[in-house]
């Protein structure tokens, strides 16, 4: 198969779908690899590296979606590059649908096969390709929180971990999943007081036997939440709902019960935020205040650490990405089942049901394509 990689032209994102070493494998197992000219660069990876591997550098985005059977990314496809996909090609990569309709409607008329990484889903509901880069995310989301509450940069002035004789600051964390608790462990590691709020009573029973004491964990209700965030310095959203838009736990009328200074930071803004408020910003532009609230709506955090970004991300995908070359999509479905919940639109049609309800748009089994094969 023919495997081709497109440097990443979304605002500030660095991280590369495939690094020398991952090229090494498709060319070992037969492939041939493209790669748009300094695509890794971003990452720490030279166009060199890539040669060696075996990989033909190409020199445009044009070439380089030209070249491939399969186009490996890492961010969905944006305006600029609708127009280079084309009928049957693969996409393999980041798409998050229900929180972009010109993008679904864009891929529909494309009649590509678009297989997205945060709906593989293995049988034990875990995301595999979600995990690494929510892994990142939920570092970052407690490293910014603290960064942000800083006074100059337009937060409360207050210190995570506090100093002796005084108070720590307070951390409510919406969705104890994979990102929760990774900013649970971040901002409970710099003293912070945390608390995770979940729907989930196994997620929280798991959260409280490994968390250390000073992270508490809380059923997530309205009721619950109105309680504490008129005293609490630091929001995390973290909540995913797979293949949905994020509820909106954080209502717009709830910023007047905030501190001024508080700061919000919306992980889940790539599922549309759960904080109503929440609009996605860059890594140029990040953050934005209403009512005296600091917002921080980065789509795409992990592309501020493209080095720990990409390769954590690839080491995950690789072995599906080689699973689809070697037997091509439907047959690596049927392999790897996690990989059938990955399809999204086939040739033109919504094969992912709450895509196809979010935009009300007709929906067709997966099993239809698969079976016929
Ligand atoms: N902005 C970024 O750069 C970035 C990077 C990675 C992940 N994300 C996003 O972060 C979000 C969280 O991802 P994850 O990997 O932690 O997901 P996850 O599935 O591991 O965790 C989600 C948690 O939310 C909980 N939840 C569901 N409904 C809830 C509610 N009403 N109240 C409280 N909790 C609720 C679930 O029980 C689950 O524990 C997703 O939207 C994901 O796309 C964003």
């Amino acid at each position: 198969m023919r495997i081709a990689v497109p440097k990443e032209i979304k605002n500030n994102e660095n991280r590369v779908a495939l690094t020398p070493a991952g090229a090494k494998e498709f060319v070992k197992e037969g492939h041939e690899v493209f790669v748009q000219q300094t695509a890794g660069e971003g990452s720490g990876f030279s166009d060199e590296a890539y040669q060696l591997s075996g990989a033909k550098i190409l020199p445009t985005i044009e070439s380089t979606y030209e070249a491939g059977d399969m186009i490996l990314k890492v961010k969905e496809p944006i305006g600029p590059e609708y127009a280079l996909i084309r009928e049957n090609q693969l996409l393999f990569t980041y798409f998050h649908f229900a929180s972009n309709e010109p993008l679904t409607r864009a891929m529909i008329r494309s009649k590509a096969v678009c297989l997205a990484y945060e709906t593989v889903e293995k049988p034990d509901r875990s995301l595999p390709l979600l995990v690494p880069m929510s892994e990142v995310a939920g570092r970052m989301a407690a490293q910014k929180g603290a960064n942000y509450l800083e006074k100059p940069l337009g937060g409360r002035g207050i210190l995570l971990g506090g100093v002796p004789g005084t108070l720590p600051a307070k951390v409510l964390i919406l969705g104890g999943g994979v990102v929760g608790t990774q900013a649970a462990w971040m901002a409970a590691g710099l003293g912070a007081d945390v608390i995770i709020m979940d729907v989930s009573l196994p997620r929280m029973r798991y959260l409280s036997d490994v968390m250390p004491k000073n992270v508490k964990t809380m059923m997530s209700n309205e009721y619950n939440i109105r309680k504490l965030i008129g005293s609490t310095d630091l929001i995390i959203g973290a909540v995913l709902i797979p293949g949905a838009k994020a509820p909106h736990l954080i209502t717009r009328d709830m910023l007047q019960e905030m501190l001024p200074g508080t700061v919000m930071v919306d992980v889940a803004v790539d599922q549309g935020g759960c904080i109503e408020t929440c609009e996605p910003t860059t890594h140029e532009n990040p953050t934005y205040t209403i009512d005296g609230v600091l917002h921080y709506c980065v789509a795409n955090m992990p592309g501020a650490v493209p080095y720990t970004s990409t390769l954590a991300l690839t080491n995950a995908t690789l072995p599906y990405a080689l699973a689809l070359a070697k037997n091509g999509w439907q047959d690596a479905c049927l392999h790897y089942p996690e990989l059938r919940s990955g399809l999204n639109i086939i040739k033109g049609d919504v094969v992912y049901q709450a895509v196809a309800e979010t935009f009300d748009l007709p929906y067709v089994p997966v099993s239809y394509y698969l079976n016929q094969h």
